[in-house]
């Protein structure tokens, strides 16, 4: 696996471009199984996971076509045949594979996937999923390690509610609604901006949805979806976490291809950090001026509170920030791991449970830090930045998972950064 080797210090200054979202593209193409006729994505990012959700859909029969540079990528799913078993060597290491259920469910009435193990960050079971797409009149049958899904008769709209608010849940039953006979009705449903980007690729191939990116989303299920071309949303997590890089080295960014409406909170906290923010028709910019943040409190929570996603980068800028500072995680279980390799490198941080409290102005040393989580390992990149002396990060594979050439970004930001490819590799 390669490594990142950050020699720290760097103020970052400059513009970038944002990337098109990683949580969007993977149940957009998902949804490509909801028609026999091809769909277009565009500001499609260069990433391991989509990469993956390439080669699952391929396993199955379908047809992939990349243009522009890869920015494009159109998948004709016509042939794709129902062998979800084929599906096993890649669902159990990418959890978003989960998504091509509600859409098997809907094409073919049978879905038959490895179920999808727990992670670094917690068990994240599945049962919501299930129980919703129950209700639309599938049946399962749970294994150890898989689940077969039958549609008794035919998919039926339902009223559907969620205990608590589940991003792959709303997507993978708003994804077998579409085809269902009648009115779904999801209530307590996801609103991160994903699920709208999501509803919005659904009605450009025909789909009939209102409310989404609401807690309330109804669908009225249609004979058949056909083609589409359609451009995803920048990533909004790539966003936040430049933006939480460049406050924390006391830097100036300008980041391109963004978009401020889907990062208030984020935006928020920065400001009470000391950061001076401006946006504008597809640009967010921050300046730091060179100051030290002030460390800011954070509760994590279903959009649109604070994204549990930014709770591991905004760990790293408390750490060297002014002041104490409490960090509560409620949305996973165990999303605390980067906070041993910032103590190794000097910062003042004490976990108990969902809490993390901090005391802030440690002086961070580099170190030599392994990557076991996407977010986790954004938050190690931030504190190597910022960190006197060299840190190596190695098995960067979940960096690659979700961020689009990172090394590349943070030099064009002045980054003292490179990858070493990993000489052991076979
Ligand atoms: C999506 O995961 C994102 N992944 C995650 O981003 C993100 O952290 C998460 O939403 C929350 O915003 C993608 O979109 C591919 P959930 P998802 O279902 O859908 C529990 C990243 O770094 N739950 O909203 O799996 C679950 O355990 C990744 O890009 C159940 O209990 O998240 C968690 O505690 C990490 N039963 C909470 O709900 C269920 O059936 C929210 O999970 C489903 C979820």
């Amino acid at each position: 696996m390669d490594s990142l080797i950050i020699q720290g210090g760097s103020c970052l200054k400059g513009t970038i471009k944002i990337s098109g979202a990683k949580n969007s593209a993977l149940p957009i193409m998902a949804a490509s199984l909801l028609s026999e006729e091809p769909i277009s994505l565009g500001n499609l990012p260069h990433l391991a996971d989509i990469t993956m959700m390439n080669q699952l859909l391929m396993n199955m029969g379908a047809r992939v076509e990349f243009a522009d540079d890869h920015r494009r990528l159109q998948l004709h799913t016509a042939e794709v045949y129902n062998e979800g078993i084929m599906l096993a060597p890649l669902a159990h290491t990418m959890r978003a594979s989960f998504l091509v259920l509600g859409p098997l469910l809907a094409r073919f009435g049978y879905a038959r996937l490895p179920l999808p193990g727990g992670c670094a960050i917690g068990q994240r079971p599945v049962d919501m999923h299930l129980r919703a797409l129950s209700a639309l009149g599938v049946s399962f049958e749970l294994g150890d390690a898989e689940v077969v899904g039958r549609v008794d008769d035919s998919l039926r709209g339902a009223q559907v509610s969620f205990e608590e608010p589940t991003v792959g849940g709303t997507e993978n039953i708003l994804m077998a609604a579409v085809l269902a006979y009648g009115e779904t009705c999801i209530d307590n449903a996801a609103r991160e901006p994903e699920v709208v980007d999501l509803a919005q690729c659904l009605q450009a191939m025909g789909a009939r949805i209102e409310g989404a990116g609401t807690s309330t989303i109804t669908v009225e299920g249609v004979e058949r979806l056909g083609a589409c071309d359609y451009d995803l949303m920048p990533d909004r997590i790539e966003t936040g976490t430049y933006l939480v890089a460049a406050a924390t080295t006391g830097g100036s960014v300008r980041l391109e291809n963004a978009r401020a409406d889907t990062i208030q909170v984020v935006m928020r906290h920065l400001e009470q950090a000391g950061a001076e923010l401006s946006t504008g028709e597809g640009w967010v910019a921050l300046d730091m001026g060179g100051r030290t943040p002030r460390a800011v409190d954070i509760e994590t929570a279903p959009y649109p509170g604070f994204p549990t996603d930014m709770q591991a980068q905004f760990t790293a800028m408390n750490a060297i920030a002014d002041g104490s500072s409490r960090i509560v995680e409620r949305v996973f279980e165990n999303r605390f791991i980067h906070t041993k390799d910032l103590c190794r490198m000097g910062a003042d941080i004490t976990v108990s449970g969902n809490e993390a409290r901090l005391r802030g102005g440690a002086t961070l040393r580099g170190a030599t830090v392994e990557a076991n989580d996407l977010r986790a390992s954004a938050s190690l990149v931030i504190a190597g930045l910022v960190a006197e002396g060299e840190t190596t990060i190695e098995h960067i594979y979940h960096i690659d998972r979700g961020y689009e050439w990172i090394e590349e970004k943070l030099r064009r930001l002045g980054a003292e950064i490179k990858r070493c490819p990993n000489q052991s590799q076979g």
